[in-house]
Formats: C-alpha cells, sequence, structure tokens
C-alpha cells in the first residue's frame, strides 16, 4: 500500500491487540460483525487475528479475509515459519492480504526472552520477511519494544527487514515508555539513516500505559510515520492502544497543525465503538474522549448558557459529526413494524427478516413495559439480540423474592438445547441467589471476576444493563445484557458468558450439566 504525503495509513488492530487483552474475547460472530463495520467505515487496514493462536483464530481471519470488500487483511505471525505459512494460509482469499510479522530487537528482550544475539536476530528478520514475501506482495514488519532499542542497531533491523521486501515498517511503543518527542525523533532518524526507508511506510504502533499514546502516534506522523495503529475504544493489551476515534478526530479537528487526511467516516465512530464495547462487554468509560457518554453533555451553568447562545462556546466538533443524533422519543407502543425498520435502519442496523421479526416482537415488549424507547433502548435490544442469538442455554423465566426479610430466593427455569430445567437457589441477596440458581443448572470453575450494573437511559424505567465476565483457567469471557429488569438482565448476561465460555471451551455438554 502505498500513502500519499498527507494521507494517513488507518490500521486497525481491535481484533488482534485488543482482544488479546484479558476479558475483550469475541465470539466469531462478532469479529466478523465488527470487521464488516471496519471494513465499511473505511479502515484501511484490518488486523484480524493471530492465525497460528488457536483453530479459532484462523477460521475468524480466513472468513474476515474472504468477505473484505476494501481493507487490506492483515494476520500476525511471529519471526517463525509455521506462523508465517500459517497467517499467509489464512488472509489468502483476502481482496488484498498482508501478512504483519514481528520479533523483539531491544537489548532487555534479546537477553531475557528470546535469548539470541543480535546478529541472530537480523538473520531470522531476513529469513522471515522473505519467506512472508514469497506469500504475499504486502508484507508488514514490526520492531517489537522499538522505543527501547538503540538507533544503532534498531536501523540494522529495519534496514534487514527492508532489504528482505517489507513494505510496511512498524516501530511499536511496545510498553508505552516514549514521550512524544522520543518517538517523533525516533522515525526521523530511521528514515534518515536505513537505505531504502523512502520505499516504505512507517508505522506508530503506542500502548497507554503513561497515557501517551494518541499524543505518542500523532508525533510520529510529525517524524514521518503515515500509518498509525489503533484500537476501537483504544482496548489493547494492559492499558490499552491508542484510540482510533481520538486520533481520526485529532486529525480532522486539528487539520490546521496537523494537514493530514484518513479515509475514516467519523459518522460512524460512535455506532462501532457501541459495537464494539457490546461485543466485548468493556464498558466505555464516561469521559472517554469522542465515545464516552459525557462526551458531549453539558452539565454546568455557565456552559449550557454558551452553548444555548452557540455551540462553539464549548464544543470543538459536533456530535453529528462521530456519530451522535440527539436521543429522540418517536418511538413507542404505538409504532408500527415500518416505522421501526426505519429506525433501525437510521441506527445502522440491515437485519435480515426474521431477525427483524424478533426484534419488533421484543421492542413491543419493552415499549409495554417502558414509557418512553430511547434510540439507545433499542441499540441495546437489538445488540443484545445479536449477541444472544446464538445460544444454546437460554433464561426462561425467572421469579425473585427479595427485600428486608432474607435469605432471598430466585426460580429459575433454563432452556439448555430444548431441554427445560427448573431450580430454586438462596443467597446473600437476589443477585447471588440467582447465580447460584445458574451454578446448579449448569455446574462450572468459572470465577465472577466482573459485575457491573449501569443504566442505558435516564428515569427509574430506564433498561438496565449488566455486564459479567467469567474467567476459567487462561479463559476469559465477558458479556453485556440490557433489560428493564436489573434481575433479568443480570440472569442473561450470567448465562450469556457461560454460552461464551462453553464455546470457546469448544464445546457444551448439556447433557452433563442438566444431569447434574
Ligand atoms: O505492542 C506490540 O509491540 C505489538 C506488536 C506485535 C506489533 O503488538
Ligand atoms: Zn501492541
Amino acid at each position: 500500500m502505498t500513502a500519499s504525503n498527507d494521507r494517513v495509513v488507518i490500521f486497525d488492530t481491535t481484533l488482534r491487540d485488543g482482544e488479546q487483552c484479558p476479558g475483550a474475547t469475541m465470539t466469531f460472530d462478532e469479529k466478523l460483525e465488527v470487521a464488516g463495520l471496519l471494513d465499511k467505515m473505511g479502515v484501511d487496514v484490518i488486523e484480524a487475528g493471530f492465525p497460528i493462536a488457536s483453530n479459532g483464530d484462523f477460521e475468524a481471519v480466513a472468513e474476515i479475509a474472504r468477505r473484505s470488500e476494501n481493507a487490506i487483511i492483515a494476520g500476525l505471525a511471529r519471526a517463525i515459519p509455521a506462523d508465517i505459512a500459517r497467517c499467509g494460509e489464512a488472509v489468502r482469499n483476502a481482496r488484498r492480504p498482508r501478512i504483519h510479522t514481528f520479533v523483539s530487537t531491544s537489548p532487555i528482550h534479546l537477553a531475557h526472552q528470546m535469548r539470541k544475539t543480535e546478529e541472530q536476530v537480523l538473520e531470522i528478520i531476513a529469513a522471515t520477511v522473505a519467506q512472508a514475501r514469497n506469500l504475499v506482495d504486502d508484507v508488514e514488519w514490526s520492531a517489537m519494544d522499538a522505543t527501547r532499542t538503540g538507533h544503532e542497531y534498531l536501523a540494522r533491523a529495519v534496514e534487514a527487514a527492508i532489504k528482505a521486501g517489507a513494505t510496511t515498517i512498524n516501530l511499536p511503543d511496545t510498553v508505552g515508555y516514549a514521550t512524544p518527542d522520543e518517538y517523533r525523533a525516533m522515525f526521523v532518524a530511521m528514515r534518515e539513516r536505513v537505505p531504502g526507508a523512502d520505499k516504505v511506510i512507517f508505522s506508530t504502533h503506542c500502548h497507554d500505559d503513561l497515557g501517551l499514546a494518541v499524543a505518542n502516534s500523532l508525533a510520529g506522523l510529525a517524524g514521518g510515520a503515515r500509518q498509525i495503529e489503533c484500537t476501537i475504544n483504544g482496548i489493547g493489551e494492559r492499558a490499552g492502544n491508542a484510540a482510533l476515534e481520538e486520533v481520526v478526530m485529532a486529525l480532522r479537528t486539528r487539520r490546521d497543525v496537523m494537514p493530514y487526511e484518513t479515509g475514516v467516516e467519523a459518522t460512524m465512530l460512535t455506532r462501532v465503538s457501541r459495537l464494539v464495547s457490546a461485543a466485548t462487554s468493556f464498558p466505555v468509560q464516561y469521559n472517554k474522549a469522542i465515545v464516552g457518554k459525557n462526551a458531549f453533555a453539558h452539565e454546568s451553568g455557565i456552559h449550557q448558557d454558551g452553548m444555548l447562545k452557540h455551540s462553539e462556546t464549548y464544543e470543538i466538533m459536533t456530535p453529528a459529526s462521530v456519530g451522535v443524533t440527539k436521543t429522540s422519543l418517536v418511538m413507542g407502543k404505538h409504532s408500527g413494524r415500518a416505522a421501526f425498520k426505519d429506525k433501525l435502519k437510521a441506527l445502522g442496523y440491515e437485519l435480515g427478516d426474521n431477525q427483524l421479526q424478533d426484534a419488533f416482537v421484543r421492542f413491543k415488549e419493552l415499549a409495554d413495559r417502558k414509557k418512553h424507547v430511547y434510540d439507545e433502548d433499542i441499540e441495546a435490544l437489538v445488540d443484545n439480540q445479536i449477541a444472544i442469538g446464538q445460544d444454546r442455554v437460554k433464561v426462561l423465566s425467572l421469579t425473585v423474592i427479595a427485600g428486608t426479610m432474607g435469605p432471598q430466593q430466585a426460580t429459575l427455569t433454563l432452556d439448555i438445547e430444548g431441554v427445560h430445567t427448573t431450580v430454586q437457589s438462596s443467597g446473600n441477596g437476589p443477585v447471588d441467589a440467582i447465580f447460584n440458581a445458574i451454578r446448579r443448572v449448569v455446574p462450572h470453575e468459572a470465577n465472577l471476576s466482573l459485575y457491573q450494573v449501569h443504566a442505558v437511559t435516564e428515569g427509574t424505567d430506564a433498561q438496565a444493563e449488566v455486564s459479567v465476565r467469567l474467567e476459567e483457567g487462561d479463559k476469559s469471557v465477558s458479556a453485556k445484557v440490557a433489560d428493564p429488569d436489573t434481575l433479568v438482565a443480570s440472569a442473561r448476561a450470567y448465562v450469556a458468558a457461560l454460552n461464551k465460555l462453553s464455546v470457546k471451551r469448544g464445546q457444551i455438554n448439556a447433557q452433563a450439566a442438566i444431569s447434574a
């Protein structure tokens, strides 16, 4: 891929660096949905996964590659021949395939992790980049921990990668240690020193351990980089990666001092942020730049006064420019199917006939129970449906006795692949009683590591959105479900997480669960 001097290539790694962070696991269908939306939004490169990591990752990358329309589809591979071969196989059917291979270059990684000499690593780079280049024309090479590598050795490593055929050179701040000045200077130095540097695109990849990931990425552009690697909502290893939405909007809003363009359709940022949050069950912090619930909310009297007089007094970009639509009340129990379909279209959903019918039935149920149905309610409802559409364990009914006269009790009926089982359980509070009941019907070893509730909209009849994270050994899954009844949402979220865990284990033993 080439980039003109003012065009920045946006490389999204939500499905790889984002998905590999604890608790952000997505199912196959969720990955396809996220990839589809990123492609539609104009992201240039989608890093779809790490094909050698598991068969699930391989299948997801291969299917995303097959379905890709415009974006380059990249897979990640260590500097190991078997990794590169598997990655090549996974991306092969993309219209524009890329292999992204990496190796560490810093003295600390060489000495303690790789136990290799600098010369040995140079040989590995030459051999593995050449292998990748024999499989595809578009090869990205990354110097892991580049920011803790001396410039002299880094330049030799970059030169080896370029000579072997790399077309993009990525210099990650793997541990989130660099400052913007240092990061910019590294790109300047590599572009000045390395023969052939003018023939490749340099790329940033910044982690947010010191909260500098976006600032460092933008500093990389000033040093001559023309690709930024980033993730939706900034998810990723440890403190996360540079947030795509922040990079895109910083470049748009401050074009006066950063004269670069991206191909991203910014009005889709809110939608894709919500989708990734729903798929991963990672809540977006309220004050998160661009996509946080409060990013365009004005609370203080002085700010509200200014906003009423002229929106530019306190807004540097419009909510509409990132796809925030004004919350509307037009939908209610009298709304018909056609109006509902129109509303879904306006919110960016394209559902098949059966999905639409299911969503409509659920919308009517909601409208019967809830006075005002907001856009956010409808989004939560459809996202739920997409999340639980494939489930093999379902909550059929739930009755809870709560209040001051404990112990609290839950009576729960689950449908496990068509078999209905009812149990009663007590607990230390209603949620504990429900989760105990689920554990009785579906015994498991997983630990509940997160239980979080927040209201989707305002008012006492707001839908409650419940996030649950379960951890079992090295597996971690999350699920998020909304319902006007917090306890029903809790039961459904726990069951949705269990379903994801079963998928992750590669099997579901429903019969064992029922007989236990
Ligand atoms: O942070 C990092 O160095 C990475 C590489 C694999 C590119 O994610
Ligand atoms: Zn990374």
